[in-house]
């Protein structure tokens, strides 16, 4: 029989090395290698330790490892729930719900019978309790843990078998093997590397939460975004309820998926038709008030952009864009004067999407200057219809992707017809009205005079 293989395994992160090291490569302890076994793959009824290796053909992606964290609209923007030993990075502005979402889902994983680690570094546990009560949340599932330490939460890990684990902020933790403060960018670092490291060994999900400033970042999440396997970042402002969670990078899911959550007085509901949710305070018939379905990562959602325009007192007339690129509403009126011969030089110009929500895609130009045409002669736009096209500097309306993607949006939520760049597509949802330039949208959809 051949001699047993043996490999070396870092006893304070997991790592594990053919040869004996003096130092561990990935955590850096000295004299942290302890000499074992390397158990066969074959079915000796152990567990394996390590993957065989796999024609790829064989290798396939166990969707059913998934663990639903119970919310739907997070377990998506995931990529299908959490995988085993993902880091997974929760950033967002301090006040925005990132705590709030995390407990949530603590719940729902409860709810399955499995047991989440809530490490909290920022409130004590009796403040998480009253979160909890709040929520009205089972406490009898929840587990927390008041713990800055990152040795003493590596210990507790370790000690039970928890199904997932999350730490309250990546910010308070502090590691005895970094030096400066918590928060430093050599605490934040050393703490996510150790914490992610015994995440992987052990195959259990865990959770990073960081805060960002709105300037940008203190040490943190920037920090880590290449260590961890996925990064959400959670947006919104304290004045509106409406939240969304897009995924910014994701090993184990698409980028760019977004969840819609609402914050209400019992936390986070989960916003099922969030085009309904932008679209709840629409004027009826007010002239400068259009919908255009947007992309929101994979999925199009339905948002009204609204334009002002008026005569102006000032010598240089204001452009003021909300929610969309100030260069591109003034591009856009520049092509609204020279084209079709707007007069827009002597007025005010504003332009907002409502519901804090912002776009930055060109298939929205056509709705802009919709808008703003539509504002100009004072004349509301057609009933029921969107618009979706991007606008060239020559006054040409231009195709826009994932077309019937929008249109299906729209003819779900009511709309009828759809004013959209010249084109074919073989079984519009809704009637479709192409236009190939902003002079004819203006002749033919919006009732100005030739
Ligand atoms: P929190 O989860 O503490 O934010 P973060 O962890 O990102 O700093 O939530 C902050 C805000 O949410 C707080 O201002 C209060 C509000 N909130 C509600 O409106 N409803 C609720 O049920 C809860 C728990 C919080
Ligand atoms: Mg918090």
């Amino acid at each position: 029989m051949a001699k047993a293989k043996t490999q070396y395994v870092c006893r304070e992160c997991g790592k594990r090395s053919p040869k004996w090291l003096g130092r561990c490569p990935q955590c850096q302890s000295w004299d942290s290698l302890e000499e074992e076994a390397v158990q066969s793959a074959a079915p000796a009824g152990g567990g394996a330790p390590y993957m065989a290796p796999t024609p790829l053909s064989l290798a396939k992606a166990a969707e059913t490892d998934r663990l639903s964290t119970g919310l739907a609209e997070l377990d998506r923007v995931l990529g299908g729930g959490l995988a085993p030993g993902a880091v997974t990075l929760l950033s967002g502005e301090p006040g925005v719900g990132k705590s709030t979402l995390m407990l949530q889902a603590a719940a729902g994983l409860a709810r399955k019978g499995r047991r989440l680690l809530y490490v909290t570094g920022e409130e004590s546990a009796a403040q998480v309790r009253l979160r909890a009560e709040r929520l009205g949340l089972d406490l009898s599932t929840l587990w927390v843990m008041a713990e800055t330490r990152v040795e003493a939460i590596s210990q507790a890990l370790a000690a039970e078998d928890w199904d997932v684990a999350a730490v309250d902020s990546i910010q308070t933790l502090t590691i005895a093997e970094a030096s400066g403060a918590a928060g430093s960018p050599a605490q934040v670092r050393e703490s996510a590397a150790r914490l992610s490291a015994l995440a992987k060994s052990r195959q259990v999900p865990l959770w990073l939460i960081g805060h960002i400033t709105k300037e940008g970042s203190i040490a943190g999440p920037k920090l880590l975004e290449h260590l961890v396997d996925t990064v959400l970042y959670f947006e919104g402002d304290r004045e509106r309820a409406l939240r969304l969670l897009r995924a910014f990078k994701n090993r184990f899911g698409p980028v760019g998926e977004v969840g819609v959550f609402e914050m209400t007085g019992l936390g986070l509901g989960e916003v099922a038709n969030p085009s309904a949710l932008f679209l709840a305070e629409r004027p009826e018939r007010a002239s400068g008030s259009v919908v255009a379905p947007i992309m929101e990562g994979q999925r199009p959602l339905l948002m009204e952009i609204q334009a002002l325009v008026s005569a102006s007192p000032l010598p240089v007339p204001r452009r003021q864009a909300l929610g969309v690129d100030s260069a591109r509403v003034g591009l856009l009126a520049a092509v609204l004067e020279k084209k079709v011969k707007l007069k827009l030089f002597d007025r005010d110009i504003f332009v907002n999407v409502v519901g804090g929500a912002k776009i930055s895609e060109p298939a929205a130009d056509l709705a802009i200057v919709a808008a703003m045409a539509g504002s100009w002669v004072d004349r509301p736009a057609p009933d029921a219809t969107v618009f979706i096209g991007e606008v060239g500097l020559a006054g040409e309306v231009r195709s826009v992707a994932h077309l019937e993607a929008r249109l299906r949006e729209a003819a779900r939520l009511g709309f009828t017809q759809a004013v959209v760049p010249p084109g074919a597509i073989k079984k519009p949802p809704l009637a479709l009205l192409p236009v190939k330039s902003v002079y004819q949208l203006l002749i033919e959809h919006l009732g100005f005079k030739k």
